[in-house]
């Protein structure tokens, strides 16, 4: 084992995945149609007009839709479509969704980021206190959802949130001592970002009645799958366009994190390690100066190139981890889906 402004409208994902098979377009279409009409219900179903729309301006603002996307994927591995399925398979979308949006108005709280999907985060724009609990909203919500979907699914969501938290607050503490860096670093974006992911496929396959050991392999897919999305996010962090990544360049290093590049960045011999040592030495990099100047270490550096290849191998893994499940043509998209955000540029 090895170890996007504008945001692009949520059905780009889609259409890059080059799907042959009209059918499946088409269900993912209309699934994730359905799907985000959900989530807008949910997010906005509260009595006051102004939480309402506070709780739908990130999920309007846009996003991938990449969790929705796999609860649907993973979902076509189940038994024949029905009419108790067609409501529970977007519901699980919204529930994903839910988790994802909650946790990026805490993650944009913890690293004072001030722009989310190209537009001001809700922190900036309503201040810490507002985002914390729009943040708690959404969770809470997603929690209901989980309700209604039944007791594996509570238990699923339970287990995926707290790997979230637990990734956030191992990333703040950082390693422990005689751990490595690198170890440490795989283990936080396994927790942060790959358990949400690998709760989509779970969540997906169980509301769909997919036989145990595919919802398995699905899962492990999506661990990997994560991995890949969290290190592709790390290496936009300083390779990409804000204009197109929606996000602000060096955010990470603004917010004190020691990313995968910047962990290999730090590993090389040279004066150019040692610059970059010594300008992160103070934990976080606020001065705009500071931050410019290491990102121009990093870029160039060799970490691009070792991150990609480590990066290269994780979506090998992903697409292994496919290779047990039945030949339907979600499976095809489920490996067409580990290029696409192996080559993401926002
Ligand atoms: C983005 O990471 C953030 C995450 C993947 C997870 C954030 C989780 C929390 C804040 C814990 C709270 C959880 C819940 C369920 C409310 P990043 O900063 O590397 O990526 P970015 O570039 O998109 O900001
Ligand atoms: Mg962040």
């Amino acid at each position: 084992m090895t170890t996007l402004t504008a945001e692009p409208l949520p059905d780009s994902l889609v259409a890059r995945l080059a799907l042959t098979d009209q059918g499946l377009a088409d269900r993912l279409q209309h699934g994730l149609a359905d799907a985000e009409t959900r989530l807008r219900e949910v997010a906005a179903d509260v009595p006051n007009a102004l939480v309402a729309e506070w709780s739908r301006y990130l999920i309007d603002a846009g996003g991938k839709r990449l969790r929705p996307l796999l609860v649907l994927l993973a979902a076509e591995f189940g038994a024949a479509a029905s009419e108790d399925r067609s409501d529970r398979v977007p519901d699980a979308a919204a529930l994903v969704e839910l988790i994802h949006v909650a946790s990026l108005h805490h993650d944009d709280v913890m690293d004072g980021a001030l722009t989310r999907h190209g537009v001001p985060s809700a922190s900036a724009r309503w201040g810490n206190r507002a985002a914390v609990q729009l943040g708690n909203r959404l969770l809470i919500r997603a929690g209901r959802l989980a309700a209604d979907l039944g007791d594996e699914v509570v238990r699923l969501q339970g287990v995926a949130a707290e790997r979230l938290v637990r990734g956030q607050l191992r990333e703040l503490t950082g390693a422990a001592a005689g751990e490595s860096p690198l170890t440490h670093h795989f283990t936080v974006i396994a927790d942060k970002t790959a358990s949400l992911i690998s709760l989509a496929l779970r969540v997906g396959g169980t509301v769909a009645g997919v036989p145990v050991p595919a919802v398995r392999a699905l899962a492990e897919y999506g661990e990997y799958l994560g991995i890949v999305f969290q290190l592709s996010d790390d290496l936009l962090d300083f390779v990409a366009d804000p204009a197109e990544s929606g996000k602000d360049a060096g955010i990470d290093l603004a917010a004190g994190v020691r990313t995968l590049p910047v962990l290999l960045a730090l590993s090389e011999d040279g004066p150019r390690a040692a610059e970059l040592s010594r300008l992160l030495e103070g934990g976080p990099l606020v001065d705009e100066g500071g931050r410019r100047r290491a990102v121009e270490l990093l870029r160039s550096s060799t970490a691009e190139a070792r991150a990609r290849e480590l990066l290269h191998s994780y979506a090998t893994d992903a697409r292994d981890a496919l290779s047990d499940l039945p030949d339907v043509p979600a499976r095809a998209a489920l490996a067409a889906l580990v290029g696409v955000v192996e080559h993401r540029t926002s």
